[in-house]
């Protein structure tokens, strides 16, 4: 049965993909995160009441919903999984539909050490990081030291934890870092995990157990921060393109349906790296004041520039978009014109799709852009009819050089601001 609809970002994170997958959600049995970890913030705002996600499944706020599943393929802080479980019980939200896979790794305290010491490290080469142990919890992982959900239930846990710490700690004495006290750490693992259990799940057994259910795929981060098709290596630690999701929710690929890849009428993006159609001027200011680009995550301002349908083009290939989402409209409509990357000139040579050949030479391209009449009024609109002309040309715009139709257009900032075209 082909019952699941993935929301996948397609630029640098932050495209609105909470929205669009709550959305979703409204005709579905399931929420599934499928990659990463507490370094995505999904910002959703209901009725005017605003709630950043970090792990759970923004789907969850919707009554229909049988199951919001955090998959195998993410990697969990506990203290923030425990801390927004609590924070839903308090919004008055049923978490006990919340599935926790046995196979999701673990993120550490000392993976969090790891991380922002090697950003120290890497000097002028770091990559701008959350800091919240990503990178390093998935090394373990790949290193087959990492420890699972499951693993903490296991008699072997007590050992293979303090062999763990023990050699993370003869690291951290070498760079004069704090060390972890181990019978602290063991000692919350005990509570967290005897709180954690009622939501430990075989999540794959569930999926498969239950071949007839409509599964929305809320996917964190995006294509140009995957560990294999991004900007290597100022990316993260996970796949968050189409291959991720099943991997990291076990689901086959005959059962997806729609790939929804979500953008922003501009670009954004945090931490370091190539930005080709960044505007670090007084243009990207405005658009990070009207876009309120500040990351939900860590409080960071976002690097903003214009769309870039060179990079877009290779991100609709690789993860098979079959509609695309673009947000913000109503921001880019605040600026006197609005412009559109549709090539890049590397050294007299035309590209249109962001291929290999850009690799190591980002600094070296000359965007060629298409400008667009700015100075229009698309907020709140809920009807593609309504949009005014300007907008309109935009987003045709979009449609035609990508091939893919525009199926989802946000509006404002509350859920109810968006476009559905059928
Ligand atoms: P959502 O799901 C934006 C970026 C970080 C950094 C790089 C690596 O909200 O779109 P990491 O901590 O993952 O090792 O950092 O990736 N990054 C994000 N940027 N939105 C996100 O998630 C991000 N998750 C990671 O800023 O450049
Ligand atoms: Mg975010």
């Amino acid at each position: 049965m082909k019952n699941v609809n993935a929301v996948l970002g397609l630029e640098y994170g932050d495209e609105g993909k909470g929205k669009i997958a709550t959305y979703l959600s409204e005709q579905a049995d399931v929420v599934l995160r499928c990659t990463g970890g507490n370094n995505a913030g999904h910002t959703v705002k209901i009725d005017g009441k605003k709630i950043i996600f970090h792990l759970v499944p923004s789907g969850i706020v919707q009554d229909n919903i049988k199951a919001a599943i955090i998959g195998n393929g993410t990697v969990l802080d506990l203290d923030v999984l425990i801390s927004e479980i609590e924070t839903l019980k308090e919004l008055g939200y049923d978490t006990s539909k919340l599935l926790i896979s046995t196979r999701a790794h673990v993120i550490f305290p000392y993976h969090i050490i790891e991380d922002n010491l090697s950003e120290l490290l890497k000097g002028d080469f770091r990559v701008g990081t959350t800091g919240r142990g990503i990178g390093p919890a998935y090394s373990d992982k790949m290193n087959r030291i990492g420890i699972r959900i499951i693993d903490l239930y296991d008699p072997n846990f007590k050992d293979k934890l303090y062999c763990n710490v023990q050699n993370k700690n003869d690291i951290f004495t070498l760079y004069d870092r704090q060390l972890i006290d181990f019978d602290k750490l063991y000692e919350k693992l005990e509570r967290q995990k005897e709180y954690l259990l009622p939501y430990v799940t075989d999540t794959i057994a569930y999926l498969h157990n239950h071949p007839e259910y409509k599964i929305v795929v809320e996917g964190a981060q995006a294509s140009r921060l995957d560990i294999d098709h991004g900007d290597y290596p100022m990316v993260t630690s996970s796949n968050p393109t189409i291959g991720g999701v099943l991997t990291g929710g076990g689901i086959s690929f005959q059962r997806i349906n729609k790939v929804v890849g979500v953008v922003k009428a501009y670009t954004s993006r945090v931490g370091e790296g190539p930005f080709i159609t960044e505007q670090d001027n007084e243009i990207g200011d405005l658009i990070r004041e009207l876009g309120h680009e500040y990351g939900s995550t860590t409080g960071r301002p976002r690097r903003c520039g214009w769309l870039d349908l060179v990079a877009l083009k290779k991100a609709i290939e690789v993860n098979g978009i079959t509609d695309l989402n673009v947000n913000h409209l109503d921001t880019v409509g605040k600026l006197e014109s609005i412009k559109m990357c549709v090539g890049y000139n590397l050294d007299g040579e035309l590209l249109t799709i962001a291929d290999d050949k850009i690799i190591g030479h980002e600094n070296e391209i000359e965007p060629i852009y298409e400008e667009f009449e700015g100075d229009f009024d698309a907020s709140h609109i809920t009807e593609y009819e309504d949009l005014p002309e300007k907008a309109k040309t935009y987003i045709k715009k979009i449609e035609r050089t990508l091939n893919v139709p525009v199926t989802f257009i946000g509006t404002g900032a509350d859920n109810k601001d968006m476009i559905v075209r059928r």
